[in-house]
């Protein structure tokens, strides 16, 4: 894999990658740096692995946060940083596919209509190549749904997009959340229902998927966030081969946390074991915590002490450091809730750098996977050329990639940076004017999903494109006359 210079990203070169009086580059990958805190990894390749530049500072945010509590910096605050550029960010070299995929539907009603679809594709074939050429990556919370409640929009677009158009053609799209805390199979499952079109585990990417490289690196992971214990699952299912749920040590100790949430039901489902005996090799936090308290204290207990073994407290805290990785940075968040969008992960990683900052007195350096992250969008690519595969029989990426999202400093933020097309939507987060001023969708600000698609589509398959499959086509005429389709 090449390796990224600053001068990659229009920034200028950090003292110690220009060759100056700074530090030297330390080249090694996340495992080996463990044992040194301080030391920046570059891009590495091993095995099923490769290592993506991160694109925003891995050093903590709470010194700006803890006087002016704000949104996310604006791009180029966020490209111009000195520290954007030291670290990386593992992500496995291609996909899993699953065993789940659920494209496919083979009743017979559908294979004719496949069979007539197929016909009025061969006599379109600068449509059908353009709508090969197109794709969607859609924001979850606040395009498609608000927590379990659909965007009645966007099952329309979704529709369209699944063959219900002129061609009868599937016009590929993926799903890129920072959302997580439970399986893809679980989410994709529960979309599926409440969005009435299958959702592949294939086309969809939580916060956290991207994270499983990280089990190339470490073994004992305590992993945090999300409803009950489900993130235990996620994590072993990605192959890190000892994972502690905060719940297995308050089953352990319940002392450990003054103000835990405990019921005897967590500890039907918790695996204590003598965690004064076991070394944590990392910590991740998957999703929102459910228990602020005991995970404040169990990160905060592992961030300071011996080199990562509970109940001892390191004499450096910083040199014998375990390394923290967050699965997503955003501050807020659309719900049902009527009121402003609430808050989410970012803001419990912000309270913790803060506290960090406040024990020790120097800034905690730490790993932030998700949207706008660079990491995320090239396994995005990677997915889609996946995708492509299966519903296409393509190996290759589409040209043009519509994101569509309602949080400008995560979605709109990553996709301009990445070279998509943008789309902002007024159904979630963003409540602001034309465009958002810091992170301007550069293809347009629409009222919900199904607007940006139906724009997104007929710019690139033409502005008479018919947004809905007619049964009595008549695959002679479609060719050359328009009217055949009703
Ligand atoms: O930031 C919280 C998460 O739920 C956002 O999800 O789909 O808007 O990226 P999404
Ligand atoms: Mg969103």
């Amino acid at each position: 894999m090449p390796r990224f210079e600053d001068s990659d990203f229009g920034v200028e070169a950090s003292p110690a990658a220009a060759g100056g009086s700074g530090a030297a580059v330390d080249a090694r990958s996340p495992r080996d740096r463990s044992s040194m805190a301080g030391s920046l990894p570059i891009p590495n390749d091993a095995g099923n692995i490769t290592e993506i530049p991160a694109t925003r500072s891995s050093i903590s945010d709470a010194a700006q946060f803890m006087h002016n509590l704000s949104l996310s910096p604006s791009t180029r605050d966020r490209r111009g940083s000195r520290n954007s550029f030291g670290t990386s960010l593992p992500i496995p070299r291609s996909p899993r596919v699953s065993r789940l995929s659920s494209v496919y539907t083979a009743d017979a009603a559908s294979v004719s209509r496949d069979i007539l679809a197929s016909q009025v594709q061969d006599m379109s074939k600068e449509k059908v190549a353009a709508a090969k050429n197109m794709a969607f990556a859609f924001d979850i919370d606040g395009v498609l749904a608000h927590g379990n409640e659909p965007i009645e929009e966007a099952k329309d677009a979704l529709r369209m997009l699944n063959g219900d158009n002129e061609l009868g053609i599937k016009i590929p799209y993926i799903l890129l959340t920072n959302g997580g805390g439970k399986t893809e199979a679980a989410r994709c499952k529960q979309l599926s229902e409440i969005l009435e079109a299958p959702i592949s585990t294939d086309q969809f990417i939580q916060s956290h998927t991207p994270m499983q490289a990280l089990s190339e690196y470490y073994d004992t992971v305590l992993v945090c966030g999300g409803e009950g214990q489900k993130v235990r699952e996620v994590a072993e299912n990605y192959g890190f081969k000892n994972v502690v749920h905060p719940k297995d040590i308050l089953a352990w100790d319940p002392t450990i946390s003054p103000w835990r949430v405990f019921t005897d039901e967590d500890r039907a489902e918790a695996k204590p074991r003598d965690f004064s005996k076991i070394k944590f090799d990392a910590i991740l936090v998957f999703a929102d915590s459910r228990d602020y308290q005991t995970d404040f204290q169990l990160i905060i207990d592992l961030l300071l002490a011996e080199d990562g073994k509970l109940l001892t407290r390191a004499k450096d805290p910083v040199a014998s450091r375990i390394p923290i990785y967050f699965s997503q940075g955003d501050l807020v968040f659309p719900t049902d809730h009527k009121g402003p969008p609430r808050l989410t992960q970012g803001a419990f990683r912000i309270a913790i750098e803060a506290q960090y900052k406040a024990l020790t007195g120097v800034d905690l350096e730490r790993v932030v996977y998700g949207k706008p992250e660079r990491a995320t969008y090239t396994y995005a690519d990677e997915v889609l050329r996946s995708w492509m595969g299966q519903i296409h029989n393509q190996n290759h990426l589409p040209q043009n990639v519509y994101m569509v999202g309602d949080n400008p400093a995560s979605d709109i933020c990553g996709g301009n940076m990445y070279g998509w097309n943008t789309c902002l939507v007024r159904t979630g987060v963003f409540q602001g004017g034309d465009n958002d001023e810091q992170n301007p969708a550069n293809f347009g600000v629409f009222p919900n999903v199904l607007e940006a698609v139906k724009a997104a589509v007929r710019k690139e398959l033409g502005q008479e494109f018919k947004m809905k499959w007619n049964p009595k086509v008549n695959p002679v005429l479609h060719s050359n006359n328009s009217s055949a389709v009703e």
